[in-house]
């Protein structure tokens, strides 16, 4: 009988992505000069503005070093102002100082984070499609490049690139751009073309076109396919391993927006939350906001831990990772008869044969368990390895064991792995990055979740299967998974919705994505609630298509949050306006931003009453009503005014209050709601929490 066991890792002959856990970089070193990105806000409207000659006679003002354009490393100047140079900590304080200046802020490496997947999000070959309007959505994806002749990205059919299009093919040495691929810039190395694998893997996921018969040696046979197979791809090629400079993301933001791209695609993040005028990605979205273009990005791998969320921008939509119902196991028949289940992939079946089982701890010398350099290779030659933690399956491959297994049973027969269909609803994964907010509570992120385990997809040929150096495996289609994986899902939603409503703004397209989602799973008490975990819920592309009601938040709204947490004068400079903040009352703060979920931090302990006042748009039928369901938990209660919302005619906007109340919550307490407003066809639903503080805010 089969037992699931705690956690099993298989690496003979096998394949895991390993999570890499980001950790912060300090910023380049050129002797006693470090890389530093001053942003500047946004361009100014001036047509004999020279960006090239503005920024160096800002770094003229502030260097001794006689010739300022050596310093410079580049230039944003598409569609923001900024530049990225090598200073001295007293030319970084004064530039800081400067009244043009916003933020001035250390380029640091950002880490990057088959699809029977979109099938399990309910799309099949009868799917509603115009291919003809879907070929005129451009796709830009910034990732480790992309490996051009995958049979994924084949142009047989497409037509020319459409007249939008305002980019180019410089993909560099050996790189041919084609109908699928219309363009491609890359920032580091010396060609757009993707060694990692990555790249291609989230390029095929979002835009793909599908290609029959493929599987990872057998495993998940099908056929692999993107969301939107007929769009088209922009590549931009910001890391060349696993590391991502971010002054080059912000040069990639730069072009991808002014290039004319409609949706932005980024699996790339950091672990340290930062605040908005010094977080690249948060800066490249909001510029790409202004120009219409929504940004799909990964809420990071750093679950299961709370407050781990980096993406954190309500303008960016902030994806998790979850399971689908294909679920590849492996089993390993123990000694005793007993058989443990574990996910990962095995493609190799050792024929049946049984390896006898032995502890990292008995097998290392000094130091403990399966750490590097740790293990002695003569005791585990030809046995299966129990290490503590999945990392040490690097070692056991080292020492040249047969296997490892993060388990603590002896003796074992490795199968290969079998592909079983999951009932539970989609699970977010343990390494999917947990909310709060940690900048601005009343944001919940992340925003939604999607698949993003087990994902087959295009592959780079030259790309080691696994991280370890000695698997000389290559496959022109493999399994990842990670919050990457789920980022181009939704990008995809987003780009499948784009040509059925071409003047949705970005918003409104981010909207009907999180008020259709569906349920999801994953841990849901009084301290950890499941919105932390996957937000509004499961991506239901069908329903986004047509979500009824959608809440508008405009590029002004974003800059009042703005005002309540800079200084005016870097929001006059992000903005380009000359009075861009209200008065004192005005102001809006978080929680009356009008976002599809709603949070509030209360007082612990004290009885509350707390008003949201949001505004829906009506883009369902003219003459429409809307009633409000409320589903809420003990300790809170839900009032909403008016009841009803009545519409006569499209895009029409109706505001409502609604209030939370209650007696008390206990301290650390918190509790989940929800807010559903149904016309018989469409339920718009937003997730509400209150939490219980020790402050409110
Ligand atoms: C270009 O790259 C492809 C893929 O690696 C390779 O097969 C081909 O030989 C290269 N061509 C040249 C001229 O280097
Ligand atoms: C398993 O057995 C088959 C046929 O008996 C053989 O071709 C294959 O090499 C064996 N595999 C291993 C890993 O021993
Ligand atoms: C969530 O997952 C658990 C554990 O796999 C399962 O028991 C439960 O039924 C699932 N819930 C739903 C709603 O599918
Ligand atoms: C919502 O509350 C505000 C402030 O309390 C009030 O001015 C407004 O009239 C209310 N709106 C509705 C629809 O009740």
């Amino acid at each position: 009988m089969a037992q699931r066991g705690d956690l099993l890792v298989s690496y003979a002959m096998s394949i895991i992505f390993i999570l890499v856990v980001s950790l912060p970089c300090e910023a380049v070193d050129h002797g006693d000069r470090k890389t530093y990105i001053v942003y500047l806000g946004t361009l100014p409207k001036d047509d004999v503005f020279s960006p090239l000659s503005h920024h160096i006679g800002i770094l003229e003002r502030v260097t001794e070093s006689s010739s300022a354009s050596n310093l410079l490393v580049r230039s944003y100047k598409r569609s923001f102002n900024g530049f990225a140079a090598k200073l001295t900590d007293r030319e970084r304080e004064r530039l800081a100082k400067m009244k043009e200046v916003v933020s001035v802020f250390p380029s640091t490496t950002y880490k990057l984070q088959t699809t029977r997947s979109w099938e399990f999000l309910g799309f099949n070959e009868k799917l509603k499609r115009n291919p003809t309007v879907e070929s005129n959505v451009i796709v830009g994806v910034i990732d480790t490049g992309i490996w051009p002749e995958s049979e994924s990205f084949s142009d047989e059919g497409f037509g020319p690139a459409p007249k939008k299009w305002k980019g180019v093919c410089k993909g560099g040495k050996n790189f041919t751009c084609n109908n699928k691929i219309i363009g491609a810039r890359f920032y580091v190395g010396s060609s757009a073309r993707d060694e990692i694998g990555h790249g291609s893997h989230t390029a095929s996921t979002v835009a793909g076109i599908p290609v029959k018969g493929v599987s990872f040696y057998g495993l998940a046979h099908g056929t692999a396919t993107g969301g939107v197979p007929s769009a088209r791809i922009a590549e931009y090629k910001v890391c060349g391993s696993n590391e991502c400079a971010t002054d080059k993301i912000l040069a990639a933001f730069d072009d991808a927006i002014a290039d004319g791209v409609d949706i932005i695609t980024i699996s790339i993040g950091d672990s340290i939350v930062v605040p908005f005028d010094q977080d690249p990605i948060a800066i490249g979205a909001f510029h790409a906001l202004e120009k219409g273009i929504l940004t799909s990005q990964s809420a990071g791998n750093d679950g299961p831990y709370m407050g781990t969320v980096s993406s954190i921008a309500p303008w960016i939509l902030t994806v998790a990772a979850s399971s689908i119902d294909r679920h590849i196991i492996d089993k390993v028949v123990l000694g005793n008869g007993r058989t443990l289940v574990g996910n990962s992939v095995n493609a190799f079946d050792l024929n049946g044969t049984s390896f006898p089982l032995i502890e990292g701890k008995d097998a290392s010398s000094e130091c403990g368990d399966c750490d590097e350099g740790c293990l002695d290779p003569n005791l585990v030659k030809g046995k299966i390895v129990v290490c503590r933690w999945p990392i040490g399956i690097i070692e056991a491959r080292r020492v040249g064991a047969i296997g490892a297994v993060t388990d603590s049973k002896p003796r074992a027969k490795l199968l290969k792995s079998e592909v079983i269909k999951d009932l539970a609803a989609p699970t977010v994964a343990s390494f999917s990055s947990r909310g709060p907010n940690r900048i601005l509570f009343e944001i919940i992120k992340p925003d939604i979740t999607a698949p993003g385990v087990d994902i087959l997809a295009a592959y780079s040929p030259v790309a080691p299967v696994t991280e370890s150096f000695e698997d000389r495996r290559h496959v022109k289609y493999s399994f990842l998974s990670g919050t990457s994986m789920a980022c181009p899902h939704a990008a995809g939603v987003a780009a499948y919705i784009k040509p059925f409503h071409p003047n949705w703004s970005p918003a409104a397209i981010k909207s009907s994505i999180m008020t259709t989602a569906g349920p999801a799973n994953g841990t849901d008490d009084s301290y950890t609630p499941g919105v932390f975990s996957y937000g509004s819920g499961q991506i239901n592309p069908l329903k986004a298509l047509n979500p009824g009601l959608v809440y508008e938040t405009s590029k002004d709204d974003y800059i009042k949050l703005l005002c309540s947490i800079l200084d005016e004068s870097k929001v006059r400079l992000i903005s380009g306006e000359k009075r861009p903040c209200p008065a004192k009352n005005d102001k809006i703060s978080a929680k009356d931003l009008n976002y599809p979920s709603m949070a509030v931090n209360i007082l612990a302990e004290t009885s509350f009453s707390i008003q949201f006042q949001r505004t829906v748009k009506n883009v369902g039928h003219a003459n429409s009503i809307y009633k409000a369901k409320t589903i809420s938990k003990p300790g809170i209660n839900i009032k909403v005014v008016p009841q009803v919302l009545s519409f006569k005619s499209l895009n029409e906007k109706k505001t409502f209050n609604l209030t939370v109340f209650g007696r008390s919550i206990p301290l650390l307490t918190r509790v989940s709601a929800s807010l559903v407003w149904t016309d018989g066809t469409h339920s718009v639903r937003s997730p509400i929490l209150v939490s219980a503080t020790n402050y409110s805010s």
